[in-house]
C-alpha cells in the first residue's frame, strides 16, 4: 500500500516515535510505501509533501516535536478544503491516510472517512482528554515535566514563605494538573472539573499557615475558572485557532494575586506553558507511541478504516473515530480520590 501520514494540532512528545513505528513496520512487514504531508492538514490541502522512508525515520525515536511539522489548519475552513484533501491523496497515489492528532485533527479525519477516504487515527495530546482511550502519548512526559517543576518550586516557596501558583496546560480537562499535583504534593489543585471559590482557597491556605507551614503550592489548570470565567488571551487575530478554541492563559496570575490580597501572604505565579510539550518523550511515552504506531499499521492492513488505535487496560485496540471525538474526557473520580489538594476534599477535612 502507499500510505499518507500527517501530524495535526499542538505538537506532543512521542509523535516521532509513532511515525517511526508506522514506517518501520509498514516497510519491513507489509512492504508499504509512505509519503508525509507536512504541517498537518495544511500539507494535504496545499499538497505539500515530504519523503517518508526508512532513512527519514532513522534515529528519531527520542526526538521531541514532529519531523512532519504540524499546524492547527482546519480544511473545513478553507474553500474546497476537504475535497482537496481527498484529491491530493489520490494525486500522490495514496491508498489511505494515517492522521495522528487530538480531537480536532481526528474530527477532520472522521469527516474525510464519511466522504469515502480510507483513514485511520492515532490519539495524540498532552491533555489526555480524548474519549475512548485510557492514555494519550505525551501526557506522561508533560506530567513528568510539571511535577519536576513543582518539586523545584517547593524549595524556593519554602525558603521565602511564599504561595506559588503553578499554571499548567490541559485545556478544558484537569489531567495534567491533577497528576502533577499528586506527584508533586501540591497543597491545592484547581481544575475545570471542580469549581472553586477563591475565598475558600485563601481560607484553607491561611489554616495551613496557621499550623506552622509558611508556604503553599497551588497547581492551577489553565482551564480552571475564576468566578466562573475562563482566563483567555482574546484580542489579537491569532487568539482563536481555526477550530474556534481560544488561547487559554492567565488563571495562575489571577489566583496568585487574589490569594495575596486575601491572606497577606506574598504570592507568585509561574506559567509552565510550552515547556510541557517540548523536548524528549519519557520512556513510557516512547513505548506507548510505538505501540500506537504498530497498532495503526496493523489496523490499516486489516482494513479497519474510520477507526482509531486506543489503549484499554494494557491492550491496543481499535475503536470508531466517532467514539473518540464524541466527548471531552474529564478527570475521573478514582483519580480525584487520590488527589489530596482537590478543594472539595480539603473542605471536608479529609485531605
Ligand atoms: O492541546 C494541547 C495544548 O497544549 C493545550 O494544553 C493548550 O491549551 C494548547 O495546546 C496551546 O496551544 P498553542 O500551542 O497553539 O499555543
Amino acid at each position: 500500500m502507499k500510505i499518507g501520514v500527517l501530524t495535526g494540532g499542538g505538537d506532543c512528545p512521542g509523535l516521532n516515535a509513532v511515525i517511526r513505528a508506522i514506517v518501520r513496520k509498514g516497510s519491513f512487514h507489509y512492504n508499504d510505501e509512505f509519503i508525509g504531508f507536512i504541517e498537518g492538514w495544511r500539507g494535504l490541502v496545499e499538497n505539500q509533501t515530504m519523503d517518508l522512508g526508512l532513512d527519514t525515520v532513522a534515529a528519531i525515536l527520542p526526538r521531541g516535536g514532529t519531523i512532519l511539522r504540524t499546524s492547527r489548519t482546519n480544511p473545513a475552513k478553507h474553500e474546497g478544503g476537504l475535497q482537496k484533501c481527498a484529491e491530493h491523496l489520490k494525486k500522490n497515489g495514496c491508498d489511505a491516510l494515517i492522521a495522528i492528532g487530538g480531537d480536532d485533527t481526528l474530527s477532520v479525519a472522521k469527516k474525510l472517512f464519511d466522504n469515502g477516504v480510507k483513514v485511520i487515527g492515532v490519539p495524540k495530546t498532552i491533555d489526555n482528554d480524548l474519549a475512548g482511550t485510557d492514555f494519550t502519548f505525551g501526557f506522561d512526559t508533560a506530567v513528568n515535566i510539571a511535577s519536576d517543576a513543582i518539586d523545584r518550586l517547593h524549595t524556593t516557596a519554602e525558603a521565602h514563605n511564599r504561595v506559588i501558583v503553578v499554571e499548567v496546560m490541559g485545556r478544558s480537562a484537569g489531567w495534567i494538573a491533577t497528576y502533577s499535583g499528586i506527584a508533586g504534593g501540591a497543597h491545592v489543585i484547581l481544575i475545570p472539573e471542580v469549581p472553586f471559590d477563591i475565598d475558600e482557597v485563601s481560607a484553607l491556605i491561611k489554616q495551613r499557615h496557621a499550623r506552622g507551614r509558611y508556604f503553599s503550592i497551588v497547581v492551577a489548570a489553565e482551564g480552571a475558572r475564576f468566578g466562573g470565567a475562563l482566563a483567555t488571551r482574546e484580542g489579537a487575530s491569532t487568539d482563536r485557532d481555526e477550530f474556534g478554541h481560544p488561547r487559554l492563559g492567565g488563571i495562575g496570575q489571577t489566583v496568585a494575586a487574589e490569594i495575596e490580597k486575601r491572606t497577606g501572604f506574598e504570592s507568585r505565579s509561574v506559567v509552565l506553558g510550552h515547556v510541557q510539550r517540548g523536548g524528549t518523550p519519557s520512556a513510557f511515552d516512547r513505548v506507548l507511541a510505538t505501540r500506537y504506531g504498530l497498532g495503526a499499521i496493523d489496523m490499516m492492513h486489516r482494513g479497519e478504516f474510520g477507526q482509531m488505535a486506543a489503549l484499554r487496560g494494557n491492550k491496543i485496540i481499535s475503536i470508531p473515530l466517532a467514539e473518540a471525538i464524541s466527548s471531552n474526557r474529564k478527570v475521573d473520580k478514582d483519580i480525584l480520590d487520590a488527589a489530596t489538594g482537590i478543594l472539595e476534599k480539603l473542605k471536608a477535612g479529609n485531605a
